[in-house]
């Protein structure tokens, strides 16, 4: 046996109980919710990333720009492009999110963020930590946020996906102890468990949800999904006009295809890998990840993506014009819903709803035989005007 393997491994696991002892503290300290109805300015920042971003972001910026246009003319809000949120400078600096754009990205209250590219082993890239992870951890986003809504399937599911913790949190932390083993880490905290659950049942409660779901495997994963889920049934305790039940995250993928039974569930609660797969499975039903948006909710700061990658292939083969913005503009509306101008938002839904589900006049395929993402994004404009009584009721 190799014991320097050993003595080093004890010490490189030693330091990461250290580090998150650490953390328990910080969060302890955290500051409370910002109250956006308060600020003067409201500063609203587009970065653009990699691949399709910077064109998707760009029809995001224009929809945000239409619906508050009085709002920018009179400088309650500001919205400004930050740049620099690219590969090839994140890599040419070799930090995962540059310290300039850093400091930018914090003046602004909320962001609205293009896919950024993660580089994998082979690529011409240094092997940074994935932005969107780093992003997450440094403005302590611990909410991921992501509606699902099929109207006319009577689908309304909104995933409170953890987005701090889990597997994704040491990531980039883990052990290569010898020529024959590698382990990674999983955490899962108290806090961090209590918060992700506390808000998935406020938002039932306010919003009249009377179902809330953990979904984990805690048959399994005892010690790490075991705390997410006791932490779980503990909030609920506080909730006592909602339902609270808990299913294994294998059998849950398979209810979601269950038309008898999927359009039952409400509110979902999970921790961060689990969160990430069922959301893609989910987005799938409504159109794929490109139509989904995804909210990174923290009690500073909150930021507003895609779901989906970069797509550098559409950018090779010259067809980055044709790629879906609705995935952005959906996180646009999240933005609004969350800084406080909900009417604004609800007119965007149903804009989008309209467009991508039911009249769909304008098709985007993602190729040159589809509509360009720019020409889907007038249409989207477009219809903010009209009024919908017909498509509200189909
Ligand atoms: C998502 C994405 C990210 C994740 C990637 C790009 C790091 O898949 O937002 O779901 O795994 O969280
Ligand atoms: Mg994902």
């Amino acid at each position: 046996m190799d014991r320097a393997a050993i003595a080093r491994a004890k010490v490189h696991f030693g330091r990461l109980v250290e580090d998150q002892m650490k953390r328990m503290e910080l969060l302890a300290d955290s500051p409370e919710w910002i109250d956006y109805g308060k600020l003067r300015t409201l500063r609203i920042g587009i970065l653009a990333g990699d691949g399709i971003g910077p064109f998707i972001a760009a029809e995001a910026r224009r929809v945000l720009e239409y619906l508050l246009e009085d709002e920018v003319k009179s400088a309650k809000v500001e919205i400004n492009d930050i740049e620099g949120l690219t590969i090839e400078n994140r890599s040419s600096r070799h930090q995962t999110i540059p310290s300039d754009v850093l400091a930018e990205i914090k003046r602004h209250h909320v962001t609205v963020k293009g896919p950024t590219y993660t580089p994998r082993t082979g690529d011409p890239w240094p092997n940074l930590e994935s932005c969107n992870v780093a992003m997450r951890k440094e403005l302590d986003l611990f909410a991921n946020v992501r509606p699902v809504r099929i109207p006319n399937q009577q689908i309304d599911w909104a995933f409170f996906r953890e987005n701090t913790e889990d597997l994704y949190a040491l990531g980039p932390y883990g052990l290569e102890v010898d020529a024959n083993i590698a382990i990674d880490f999983r955490l899962i905290s108290t806090p961090g468990s209590d918060r992700i659950c506390r808000l998935a049942f406020e938002h039932a409660k306010k919003n009249g949800r009377t179902r809330v779901t953990c979904v984990t495997k805690a048959n399994i994963i005892k010690k790490t999904d075991g705390r997410f889920l006791e932490n779980f049934y503990r909030v609920a305790k506080e909730y006592p006009g909602i339902q609270a039940d808990d299913w294994y995250i294998d059998i849950m993928t398979a209810k979601l295809v269950d038309e008898k039974r999927r359009r039952d569930f409400q509110v979902l609660v999970l921790p961060n890998l689990y969160g990430d797969i069922l959301t893609d499975e989910a987005a799938e039903f409504q159109g794929g990840v490109g139509t989904a948006g995804s909210a990174n909710i923290g009690k500073q700061y909150a930021m507003f993506e895609a779901i989906h990658g970069s797509a550098p292939r559409m950018v090779e083969e010259g067809r980055a014009r044709y790629a879906d913005p609705a995935s952005m503009i959906r996180a646009a509306s999240m933005l609004l819903q969350h800084v406080g101008y909900g009417e604004k938002s609800t007119r965007l839904e149903k804009a989008l709803d309209i467009c991508g589900q039911y009249e769909r006049k304008v098709r985007i395929t993602g190729r040159s035989t589809g509509a360009t993402g720019k020409e889907f994004t007038d249409y989207v404009i477009g219809k903010l005007e009209e009024t919908w009584e017909e498509y509200v009721c189909a």
